[in-house]
């Protein structure tokens, strides 16, 4: 596997990044823990052995569970060959919430390095922006994490286009560690860089353009969470009379928010000529639609999957040797409007 140079960062890292955000996660209405703690670790096995280096985790994924069995499984291997981001915002210890108060992210950042047996993390993502707290008190504390070695790099998850130039200027003027990664949802179908709280299908009114330029024209690194709008872009799921057909225990089945969040109209448009693209290049609709993600131009762009099983991440894996025409690219592109 090539490895790729993350932003001003320096970190090197592969094409694509395991995600771990269903780790523990078990589901109120039928008690299904969707990933458990013995898969879990079979994948992190899996993607280490194919190359894998980059794993994202946050504080709350799982209750904790996600970065206790990250923390289990780097205790067997050599920590210093990962890049491990995670990310502060909702609390799992403190009784802040929403919060990126200095209380909140250092008591959250010394739980997440207990939890995960390091010493530092690579990135500490803001999960959200929280509006009460100014940014640069946040941004303050982290410097502080910084030089105290226990953070190496700071990102920002989803936000406005312009609340991640504010958090930028606020660095850049009190001189503290600014925003180097990112981590917007972003897919061939989801082109906002907020997530639509409601219960609502997105608007694809493509303000994500304006977030890309920020990232272009700062040079960072663009992470992209849900690359696949959670399974919908492998083609796995079917239309019919207006329904969704769902395969038997993918994620449509399994959580009552799939449709409502992941699926619109356009979605449909997108996957179609992704499933016409992949016919052409002889490849899968989930490679086609990380391959297309990666190929921005003048961009660093390293999609974060989230995969249930072995199978799942090897085909996902396999994006990094699928090639698309500027053509094939366009017509991926165009259909979110069709
Ligand atoms: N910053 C944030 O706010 C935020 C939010 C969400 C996620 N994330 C990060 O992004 C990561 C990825 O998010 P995501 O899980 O939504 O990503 P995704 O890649 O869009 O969806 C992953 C899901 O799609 C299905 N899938 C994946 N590959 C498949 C394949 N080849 N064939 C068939 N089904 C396949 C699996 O679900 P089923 O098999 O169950 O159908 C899998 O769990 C998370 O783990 C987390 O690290 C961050």
């Amino acid at each position: 596997m090539e490895y790729v140079r993350l932003g001003s960062t320096g970190l090197e890292v592969s094409p694509i990044a395991l995600g771990t955000w269903r780790f523990g996660m078990e589901h109120e209405e039928t008690g299904i823990v969707e990933t458990g703690r013995e898969e879990a670790h079979e994948l992190l096995d899996a993607y280490a052995d194919r190359g894998g280096n980059f794993i994202d985790t946050a504080n709350v994924y799982g209750g904790g569970d996600s970065e206790r069995w990250i923390g289990e499984w780097l205790a067997e291997r050599d920590r210093e060959q990962f890049v491990v981001a995670s990310k502060v915002y909702w609390s799992d210890v403190s009784r802040f919430d929403d919060n990126l108060s200095r209380k909140n992210v250092r008591a959250e950042v010394e739980a997440s390095l207990d939890k995960l047996g390091t010493d530092y993390l690579d990135i500490l993502y803001l999960h959200r922006f929280d509006d009460e707290t100014p940014i640069e008190r946040t941004l303050r504390t982290i410097d502080d994490l910084v030089s105290e070695g226990k953070v190496h790099h700071v990102g920002l998850s989803t936000a406005e286009a312009w609340k991640l130039t504010k958090g930028l200027w606020k660095a850049d003027v009190n001189n503290y560690e600014a925003f180097t990664v990112t981590q917007p949802e972003y897919s061939a179908v989801y082109r906002e860089p907020i997530v639509d709280e409601l219960d609502q299908p997105p608007e694809h009114k493509e303000p994500i353009a304006e977030y890309l330029d920020v990232c272009r024209d700062q040079d960072l690194a663009v992470c992209p969470y849900s690359p696949l709008h959670g399974g919908f872009l492998t083609g796995k799921y079917e239309r019919v009379d207006g329904e969704i057909r769902a395969p038997d225990g993918s994620r449509a089945e399994i959580d009552q928010a799939f449709e409502s969040d992941y699926v619109a109209d356009a979605a449909w448009n997108v996957l179609e000529e992704v499933r016409a693209v992949a016919t052409e290049v002889e490849a899968t609709p989930a490679q086609v639609s990380l391959r297309w993600l990666i190929d921005h131009d003048d961009l660093t762009i390293v999609p974060i999957i989230g995969a249930r099983t072995i199978d799942q991440l090897d085909e996902n894996l396999g994006a990094v040797d699928v090639s698309l025409s500027e053509d094939q690219w366009e017509r991926i592109d165009a259909a979110v409007d069709a």
